[in-house]
């Protein structure tokens, strides 16, 4: 499964807003679009929006030169326009100043820039495979394994990171249940973790978010695998709203707590999560549901997109380079030396 295609003059995107109901691509030409479509979720999951961004610069690059503009200002205009999209997942300002570094080095060469771009897709898939075999190691046979929202193939190049350990253990028969969180309250584990899960016929039950201290208090889960948006040089990480309240249930219940990520996820530049600009999204998105006014009109929201689980909390951290544990300071710092 795949959300993102590179077509030489165009990015194309799975509307992740549509699925499961329908499976529709869009076509853009034009940064200023592909910017509006990471704000609008079109194309989501921190590794999916890094990716998208970095083409979204292969079709600046291409404005630029076809409109014989300052190339320079150009980029750094269309480069501001993507960084200002969302402002947690780390990814799409790493993969944003990897191709600032490209073009400052190579200038207005388009198939350099168009292959820095698909290098930066392949790669994490390459890392998703790598994290996937890192995580299965850890899970018994037998498992059965709660997620929340969704850090699988459409999150990502393809494959995914906590959907990617989780493939990885089912095609070494060790997975008997997938739970997946509805994640509200856009419903990325209800939409999109299930409808990747069924296709690949890996059995998977829909909870929705409240349910989760339940299922563990009745000794139904054996770990937790969530992805990340970002995580600072102590191993405090950001991911989708309710995955602290995951972390806290499980160490509750004594359950290993893990989260996948590639390195691109990683911040050593902040010192913990207190540093995290966590997006703030428009009410409407908790007051309404499925298009209907749930709340009173005018009703006052508080809407974070994300949480930040501090490291205290957190079993392992399952990289593309093996699997991190406490002290996550060290960890991480020598993982990516
Ligand atoms: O708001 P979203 O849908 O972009 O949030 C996605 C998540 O929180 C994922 O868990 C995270 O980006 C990791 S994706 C591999």
């Amino acid at each position: 499964m795949e959300a993102i295609r590179w077509e030489h003059d165009a990015l194309l995107l799975l509307d992740q807003t549509r699925l499961p109901a329908s499976e529709h691509w869009l076509r853009y030409i034009d940064y200023r679009e592909v910017s509006q479509a990471i704000k609008t979720m079109v194309v989501r999951g921190a590794p999916a929006i890094g990716i998208a961004a970095a083409y979204a610069m292969v079709l600046a690059a291409r404005e630029s030169i076809h409109n014989n503009a300052d190339f320079p200002a150009a980029m750094s205009q269309a480069k501001a326009a993507l960084a200002a999209s969302r402002p947690t997942a780390v990814n799409l300002f790493w993969a944003l100043d990897r191709m600032e570094c490209c073009w400052k080095a190579c200038g207005p060469d388009l198939s350099r820039l168009e292959n820095e771009a698909c290098t930066i897709h392949l790669e994490d898939i390459r890392m998703n495979r790598a994290i996937g075999e890192a995580g299965a190691a850890l899970i018994r046979k037998g498992a059965r394994v709660l997620t929340h929202c969704n850090a699988g193939a459409l999150a990502t190049g393809g494959y995914g990171t906590a959907l990617g350990v989780i493939r990885e253990a089912h095609t070494q028969r060790k997975v008997s249940m997938v739970y997946a969180d509805e994640t509200r309250p856009l419903l990325q584990g209800a939409r999109l973790t299930t409808y990747e899960l069924l296709q690949d016929n890996i059995p998977v039950t829909l909870i929705c978010d409240n349910m989760a201290g339940c299922l563990m208090a009745q000794g139904e889960i054996d770990l937790i695998v969530v992805g990340c948006d970002r995580m600072a040089a102590n191993g405090d990480f950001a991911n989708k709203i309710g995955t602290y309240s995951l972390a806290v249930l499980a160490r509750h219940h004594g359950i290993p707590f893990y989260t996948a990520l590639p390195s691109s996820t990683i911040d050593l530049a902040i010192p913990d999560g207190s540093h995290i600009p966590v997006e703030q999204r428009d009410g409407n998105e908790i007051a309404c549901f499925a298009g209907r006014q749930t709340g009173p009109a005018g009703v006052r929201t508080w809407n974070p997109s994300f949480d930040v689980t501090p490291h205290e909390l957190l079993t392992a951290a399952i990289t593309e380079q093996g699997v991190l544990y406490p002290p996550f300071d060290k960890a991480l710092h020598d993982h990516l030396l």
